[in-house]
């Protein structure tokens, strides 16, 4: 049975609209697990678009679960990686012009580099996934990098018409059962929904689905009638007194 872990970024992505202090993702980490999340995972990224160095700081304090950080291979990045020490750091191709993640990693285009990493992250006690399309060139690579885990990246499956949607599973099928050949952990993501989610769940020897934007999408469509009703009462029944007594 495949676990969930909950990427948490969007939630962050709403209070750097405002360069705020609301929603804070670190107490919603909390209700995540509460809800059963099996893990969160964050994307440190090089520009800080949304989640922060402090989010990282205090997830890795409070999360009960296992953080897993999401992160470009970068020397930077590996820094606050071995300083932090989450559970898990899953390594990215990260590009400052994207929306979100595109693609997977070209792990055999630099093998050496990430290698190297690998070898440092591993040497510091933290297993490493490599977020990768579900091919067998990559995968292998992945393997010779010396990666424990690898993330197969569900994109292309979660935008496939739905005639397309068989073969793109049998792409993800295939991979998870090449990786587990290899000795390679699997876990997989990006873009899953709750339409989509279940063919991948279904996979033999998937491990972990890392799933954010459509659950912080959920927790709107479901939140947002409660949010609205508790303002309107406040609207319409304010409070008369003086908040503090300092006040009359
Ligand atoms: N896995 C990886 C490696 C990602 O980069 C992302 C997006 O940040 C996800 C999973 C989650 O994707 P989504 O937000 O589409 O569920």
């Amino acid at each position: 049975m495949a676990s969930l872990g909950v990427n948490i970024d969007h939630i962050a992505n709403v209070r750097q609209a405002r360069r705020t202090v609301e929603p804070d993702p670190v107490p919603m980490a909390l209700l995540a697990e509460l809800g059963g999340a099996d893990g969160i995972t964050v994307h440190l990224r090089e520009d800080r678009r949304h989640i922060q160095d402090r989010d990282v700081d205090l997830l890795r304090q409070t999360v009960r679960s296992r953080l897993n950080l999401e992160m470009a291979a970068t020397e930077e990045m590996v820094g606050i990686a071995l300083r932090v020490k989450p559970d898990m750091v899953t390594l990215v191709p990260e590009r400052r012009e994207e929306v979100t993640t595109e693609g997977g990693l070209d792990v055999s285009g630099q093998l050496a580099q990430l290698k190297s990493m690998v070898q440092q992250l591993q040497g510091g006690g933290i297993p490493v996934s490599l977020f990768v399309d579900p091919d067998k060139l990559q995968l292998k690579a992945c393997h010779d990098a010396g990666a424990r885990w690898v993330e197969l990246h569900t994109g292309t499956y979660a935008e496939a018409v739905w005639n397309d949607q068989p073969r793109e599973l049998a792409r993800l099928t295939e991979a998870t059962v090449f990786s587990r050949s290899l000795g390679l952990r699997v876990n997989a993501g990006h873009g899953l929904t709750y339409q989509n989610v279940e063919a991948v769940a279904a996979i033999e020897g998937m491990e972990e689905l890392n799933i954010g934007h459509t659950i912080v999408a959920r927790a709107l469509a479901v939140g947002l009638k409660a949010a609205v009703s508790e303002m309107r009462s406040l609207v319409q029944n304010p409070r008369r007194e003086p908040l503090f007594a300092s006040q009359s």
